[in-house]
């Protein structure tokens, strides 16, 4: 078949897939245990379920201007001001189809073919894949301190005069590290000295633990904000549990997100009525779901720290944020895909290989299950790679026999 160029080169989501592998593993019965997700369990909040079923209970189900309902998009002003400390317009914003199409056609709306893109290693596995889709070259930095914080001269040395803009996702996904306010600081100014795009992909900025506070990149630029060129990224589906409701959005100056939102209007029109009507009910809910998801997940955290930091051959270091740790599994396997599928194989436990991350030798393990998911599946993936361990493993009504070394 004669694909374009773009269609033979961009991969199958790495994570979208193994939801489907497991999905399909836990409908013939087996007892899989998913430590891959990237979404928190619990509910929405009740005023986006009321939103939503306003709209649908009205029966007047209609298109929404492209950039997205006016009271949406006023009420992401009102969040940027709650959160961000900072002050922007309607004009400023576009609500998109997730925090995904939003950082989509911010990277159409700016990107030619052969622009380059800069981002710290380990990156969320979709900004190489959106970089190509725009005919673009994704340049992946590694911290030269072997950290999972990169420092200013790190994104320096990457930068060359086809460099277009520079992606930053703090807390990160898949390291949970979130960096220094010195280091945003840092980063904005670079950008503006150097007049690039900067695009913050603060999805996770308010799930973040130890009394941390989310950084507000706007603080630190020295011009008017309609021309400057940060563009802060967020969403409901992490902070309010909504992965499903595909809502998600980005602050940046009129132009800018002028172009986004023709682009938007060819390639989708706004997004579902109902579901800004969700999203916005969650905006304006109480924001308790988020504190107890916070909370959630910080007990989570300190539950898969201390079976990890008893597992002999690892390397973890503790998350600051997100649902996710980045564990060093290499002394075991250096081929992470080739370790992700020996434990599902053989224990039932999804993990994310660390190479969709660009990054080999390691798995993401999940946070966002129960407690219960989480012990059992890092006493399942012990008893796999250990090979002086018990021949036997009950799991649920099934035993497994270890009929390897
Ligand atoms: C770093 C990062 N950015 C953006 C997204 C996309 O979020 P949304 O569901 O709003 O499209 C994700 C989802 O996994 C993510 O991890």
């Amino acid at each position: 078949m004669s694909l374009s160029r773009i269609g033979q080169s961009v991969a199958e989501s790495a994570t979208l897939k193994l939801n489907m592998v497991a999905g399909n593993l836990k409908a013939k019965g087996e007892p899989v245990i998913h430590l891959g997700g990237g979404e928190p369990k619990g509910k929405a909040p009740m005023d986006a379920l009321i939103g939503a079923a306003g709209v649908i209970g009205s029966g007047e189900v209609r298109y929404t201007p492209a950039a997205g309902i006016p009271a949406l998009r006023d009420a992401i002003v009102g969040y940027t001001e709650r959160f961000y400390d900072y002050g922007v317009k309607r004009e400023n914003v576009i609500a998109s189809g997730g925090a995904k199409q939003a950082i989509m056609v911010c990277l159409q709306a700016i990107l030619d073919p052969a622009d380059e893109v800069v981002f710290p290693c380990p990156y969320w596995v979709s900004y190489p894949e959106m970089v190509k889709l725009c005919g673009a070259r994704p340049v992946a930095v590694r911290p030269a301190d072997g950290t999972f914080y990169p420092r200013l001269s790190d994104i320096e040395k990457a930068v060359t005069p086809k460099t277009k803009a520079v992606i930053i996702n703090s807390p990160n996904n898949p390291t949970g590290a979130m960096y220094s306010e010195s280091f945003i600081a840092d980063i904005v100014g670079f950008c503006e000295k150097k007049d690039l795009f900067l695009i913050m992909d603060d999805i996770y900025h308010r799930l973040i633990f130890d009394g941390l506070k989310p950084v507000s990149s706007f603080r630190f630029i020295g011009k008017e904000f309609d021309s400057s060129k940060l563009v802060v990224v967020n969403g409901v589906s992490k902070q309010y549990a909504m992965t499903g409701f595909r809502i998600g959005w980005a602050v940046g100056g009129v132009e800018l997100i002028r172009a986004m939102t023709n682009i938007q209007a060819h390639q989708t029109s706004g997004p579902s009525v109902v579901l800004q009507h969700a999203a916005l009910g969650a905006l304006n809910s109480d924001q308790s779901q988020v504190d107890n998801l916070r909370e959630t997940l910080d007990n989570n955290r300190k539950v898969m720290m201390e079976q990890l930091n008893t597992f002999d051959g690892i390397k973890a270091s503790r998350p600051d944020g997100t649902f996710y740790c980045f564990i060093d599994f290499s002394k075991f396997d250096k081929d992470s895909t080739r370790l992700a599928h020996f434990l599902l194989e053989k224990v039932k436990v999804v993990t994310v290989p660390g190479v969709e991350f660009g990054t080999d030798g390691f798995l993401r393990l999940s946070t966002c299950g129960s407690i219960k998911d989480i012990t059992q599946g890092i006493e399942r993936i012990r008893w796999a790679l250990d090979p002086g361990g018990s021949s036997e493993l009950t799991i649920g009504d099934q035993k497994l026999i270890r009929d390897w070394k």
